[in-house]
C-alpha cells in the first residue's frame, strides 16, 4: 500500500461522532440511485451498490432518502421505510454497510408537494403547507393540497416511527431531509407557506416537531442527523441567513450532525440557478458559515472531488468531514485512492448533464462504470476488478 500524500493527511483523521468512531473524514451523501423494488422494498442490488461503496473506504455513508410513508413517496423505485415488513431488507443493508467498517446511516423523508407518481398529479393529496401551484416539469403546472393539522400529526409520528424502524434494523443513525423544498423545508419556505395558523407564524415550528419526535423515538445513542435547508435562491424564499439562525437550534434538540444543502427542484430550473451542481464548490459559502454558527458538526458538499479542496476543508476546519456523492457513485474506491496516494487511479465523475439525474426514474446508472456495469444497470462488487482496470 502506497503512503497517503502529506497535503491529504487531515482528510485521514479519524472523528468521534458521538458513540460513534469514523475512520476518516470522508462520507458518501445520499443519492437516490432508486434500486429498490417496485413497492419498496431494498433490494439485494441495493445492498450490493451500498456495500461496494463502504468497502471503498468512505466513514460513513448516509443511504438515499427512504420514504417515511407512502403519501411522502417521490420515485417509482424509492424505499419505504415504514412498516415492520420492511425489517429484514432493511437489517440486511445495514449490516452490509457495517461489515466494511462504514458508520451506515439512513436519510428518512417525506416528499410533500414533490411526491409522485407525477402522472395524474393532482388524482391524489399531496401535502404542503399552503396549494400554491408550481412548475413540477416544463410545461406542466401543479397545485398540492394544503395540509390538515391531522396530517401534521400522522407525518410527524411517520417520521418518528421510521426512526425506531431504522434504529431496529441496527443502523447507526437516521439523516431526516429537512431541504430541497420536500415537505419539512417547504414549511420554511415563505414563498410555499402562508398559512396563517401556528405553523405558519413559526416556520421552524413542523420541523423542530419533527426532529424532537424522531430524537424521543431512539437511543441517546442513535445518531440524528438533518439535512438542513440552507438557502432557497429564489426572490423572497428562505436564504443563508434563515439558515444559520436555524442552524443554531438543532443541538438543544439532539442533533447529532448537520448536512447543508441549498435549492429547491423549483429554484435549481431558474434561470440563475440552472446548472448548480455542476459549479466547482457550489455551496461552500453557505456551509463553512452554518460550520461556524452551529455547535453540531457541519459536514459539507457538492463539487468537492479534488482531494486537495476536500483536505484544504477539513484542515482548516470549514467542516468536519467532507461529503461526495456522485463521486463515490463514479468511484466508491475515490477514498482508499486518495488514502493509498493513488490520485491517477480515480475514475472521476465528469459528465454534463448528468446521466445519474436522467436514469432515476428507472434505476440509476453512471457514465463513468466500465460498461459492464453500465449494461446490468449497477456497479456491485462483482464488477470491481473492471473498474479498477479501467475496462
Ligand atoms: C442522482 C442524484 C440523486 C440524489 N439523491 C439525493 C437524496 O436522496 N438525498 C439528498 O439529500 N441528496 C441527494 N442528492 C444530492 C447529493 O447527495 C449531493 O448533495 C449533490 O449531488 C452534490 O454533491 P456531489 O457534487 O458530491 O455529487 C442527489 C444527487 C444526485 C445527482
Ligand atoms: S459521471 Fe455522470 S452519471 Fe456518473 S456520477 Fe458523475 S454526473 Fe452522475
Amino acid at each position: 500500500m502506497a503512503d497517503t500524500n502529506a497535503r491529504h493527511r487531515a482528510l485521514f483523521e479519524p472523528f468521534q461522532l458521538g458513540a460513534k468512531s469514523l475512520r476518516n473524514r470522508i462520507l458518501m451523501t445520499p443519492l437516490s440511485v432508486c434500486y429498490a423494488t417496485g413497492d419498496g422494498y431494498v433490494s439485494n442490488q441495493m445492498i450490493q451498490h451500498y456495500g461496494r461503496r463502504a468497502a471503498g473506504g468512505a466513514a460513513m455513508i448516509i443511504v438515499e432518502n427512504m420514504a417515511v410513508d407512502t403519501s411522502g413517496r417521490q420515485l417509482p423505485r424509492q424505499a419505504l421505510i415504514d412498516g415492520r415488513d420492511r425489517l429484514p431488507k432493511l437489517t440486511e443493508l445495514a449490516a452490509e454497510i457495517k461489515r466494511h467498517g462504514a458508520v451506515a446511516i439512513v436519510q428518512i423523508v417525506h416528499a410533500g408537494r414533490y411526491a409522485g407518481p407525477w402522472d395524474e398529479y393532482e388524482s391524489r393529496r399531496r401535502l404542503a403547507p399552503s396549494a400554491i401551484g408550481f412548475p413540477l416539469l416544463p410545461g406542466l403546472r401543479v397545485t398540492p393540497q394544503e395540509i390538515t393539522t391531522e396530517e401534521i400529526e400522522a407525518a410527524v409520528q411517520s417520521f418518528a416511527y421510521s426512526a425506531a424502524l431504522a434504529e431496529e434494523a441496527g443502523f447507526d443513525g437516521v439523516e431526516i431531509h429537512g431541504a430541497q423544498g420536500f415537505l419539512i423545508s417547504s414549511f420554511q419556505s415563505p414563498r410555499m407557506n402562508l398559512r396563517v395558523d401556528d405553523y405558519g407564524r413559526e416556520p421552524n415550528k413542523f420541523p423542530l416537531r419533527v426532529i424532537d419526535a424522531v430524537r424521543a423515538a431512539v437511543s441517546p445513542e442513535f445518531l440524528v442527523g438533518y439535512h438542513l435547508f440552507a438557502g432557497e435562491l429564489m426572490p423572497g424564499g428562505w436564504d443563508a441567513d434563515d439558515a444559520i439562525a436555524f442552524s443554531t437550534l438543532l443541538p438543544d434538540h439532539g442533533v447529532d450532525f448537520v448536512i447543508p444543502m441549498v435549492s429547491t427542484f423549483e429554484s435549481l430550473r431558474a434561470e440563475a440557478n440552472v446548472g448548480l451542481f455542476g459549479r466547482p464548490q457550489f455551496q461552500r459559502d453557505v456551509s463553512s458559515q452554518i460550520a461556524r454558527a452551529c455547535s453540531a458538526p457541519v459536514f459539507t458538499n457538492g463539487q468537492l472531488a479534488d482531494p486537495d479542496l476536500a483536505a484544504d476543508i477539513v484542515m482548516a476546519g470549514e467542516a468536519a468531514m467532507v461529503g461526495l456523492g456522485r463521486p463515490i457513485l463514479a468511484d466508491p474506491e475515490w477514498p482508499i485512492k486518495v488514502r493509498d496516494g493513488r490520485l491517477d487511479e480515480i475514475v472521476a465523475c465528469a459528465c454534463h448533464p448528468p446521466r445519474c439525474l436522467q436514469t432515476q426514474l428507472a434505476g440509476v446508472v453512471c457514465s463513468a462504470w466500465p460498461s459492464s456495469a453500465q449494461d446490468c444497470g449497477f456497479l456491485g462488487y462483482e464488477t470491481s476488478e473492471e473498474l479498477a482496470h479501467g475496462s
